[in-house]
């Protein structure tokens, strides 16, 4: 088992990350000062797969735990289901020391830890995430939320976890899709801190990563590594934090304009971090090289470089962030593998042309060469 630890002083925490973790829950909890009642929130499938598991590793160290499932969907992270989880934990009598425990992806995480973080003023909170994404991002780093009909994670709060289980077999069971969407962030933290987790990935597949737990191990780790490095300097993402949006100003808005179903999270941050890297080299900062090294790398993984159709309000949706900092665009750009900046300076016609021809550029694609063209 590897371990990552998040020093945040009295709120310090440790990642364990490994093959078979599920079945240590017991024993690494028992160690923490909590009581010994334990709810564990999830989905049902995520329940069906991996629920018996966790439970019996609770039981064997003489915790009470029980299970609530909550709807496999983003809407899951609404008040409705907030209140339904609520009901639960008064039903339980938790108390103010009781663990509540997320087993699931970044939905369960965001709704349970949002939960955890209110309910009594606060109880220990602990991550199990199952997904990529929320193996190497969500899990870690505090931010906990649910949504507003008017936006995404609009109601939240900063809200530490006692602990993080990570259980690289779990990936076992993932979508191909939702694999590729956690390795957008993988490559993310490729390009924002480590060049040799970039150049590791470009001599892999997507499933020949999957069969390789102690790859997986490594990979993830890593990742976490720099999570838990930027959050420890800067939790509540005042500066430095900023970093870890490498590619999400465009992703963000590529999202929202595919209405949150036509890409998933990672897909469309993958196409934002191409889009980003073109800014720079436009602007100056780094090389062509980089941009033809990150789309081969994410191509490779099975990532979309491109959207796959015209769609509108991407403009719209920069122009919203972009009052949401003080009036300025705000871009994490690049300069070369594992170095980038926070920049409030880029030129927004460039933005402008950037949005524009990745528009256009999906008519390039292959069914809509016109006849006789090579
Ligand atoms: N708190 C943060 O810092 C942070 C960061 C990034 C994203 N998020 C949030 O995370 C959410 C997205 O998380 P996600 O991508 O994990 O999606 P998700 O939680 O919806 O999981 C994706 C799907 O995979 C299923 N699943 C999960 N683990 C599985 C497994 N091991 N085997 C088979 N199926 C499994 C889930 O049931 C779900 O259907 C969004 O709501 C986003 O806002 C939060
Ligand atoms: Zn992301």
């Amino acid at each position: 088992m590897q371990t990552v630890t998040v020093a945040l002083g009295e709120r310090s925490y440790t990642i364990h990350i490994g093959q078979g973790a599920l079945d240590e829950v017991g024993q690494v909890l028992a160690q923490l000062p909590v009581t010994k009642k334990a709810l564990v929130v999830t989905q049902p499938a995520i329940a069906a797969a991996y629920g018996d598991r966790v439970l019996q590793s609770l039981r064997a160290q003489g915790f009470a735990a029980e299970t609530f499932e909550v709807l496999d969907a983003e809407e899951a992270k609404s008040l409705d289901w907030l209140e339904r989880l609520y009901n639960r934990a008064v039903e339980l009598r938790l108390d103010r020391r009781s663990p509540m425990i997320a087993l699931g992806g970044g939905v369960v995480g965001d709704l349970a830890g949002f939960a955890a973080a209110t309910y009594m003023r606060g109880v220990p909170f602990v991550q199990i995430p199952t997904t990529l994404l929320a193996q190497v991002d969500s899990s870690i780093g505090g931010k906990t939320a649910i949504n507003h009909p008017r936006g995404k994670n609009l109601i939240g709060a900063f809200y530490q976890p006692r602990l993080v289980l990570i259980d690289v077999d779990t990936l076992q069971t993932l979508s191909e899709r939702e694999l590729r969407s956690g390795l957008a962030e993988v490559v993310k933290y490729g390009v924002i801190a480590k060049p040799d987790l970039f150049e590791l990935l470009e001599g892999c597949t997507t499933e020949g990563l999957r069969q390789d737990g102690a790859l997986l191990t490594r990979v993830i780790r890593d990742c976490c590594q720099i999570k838990a490095d930027v959050v420890a300097v800067d939790e509540h993402e005042t500066g430095i934090r900023a970093i870890l949006n490498f590619g999400h100003t465009f992703g963000h808005a590529i999202e929202a304009a595919g209405g949150f179903s036509t890409y998933t999270h990672g897909e469309a941050v993958a196409i934002g971090m191409v889009w980003v890297t073109d800014l720079s080299q436009r602007m100056g900062l780094c090389q062509p090289e980089l941009l033809a090294r990150v789309k081969r790398l994410l191509q490779s993984l099975g990532l979309p470089i491109a959207l796959k159709a015209r769609i509108e309000g991407i403009r719209e949706t920069i122009l919203l962030d972009k009052k949401a900092v003080a009036g300025r665009l705000r871009f994490i750009t690049v300069e070369r593998l594992g170095q980038v900046s926070i920049r409030d300076d880029v030129p927004s016609q460039l933005v402008g042309e950037i949005i524009e021809e990745g528009l256009s550029a999906h008519s390039l694609s292959k069914e809509e060469v016109p006849i006789g063209a090579t």
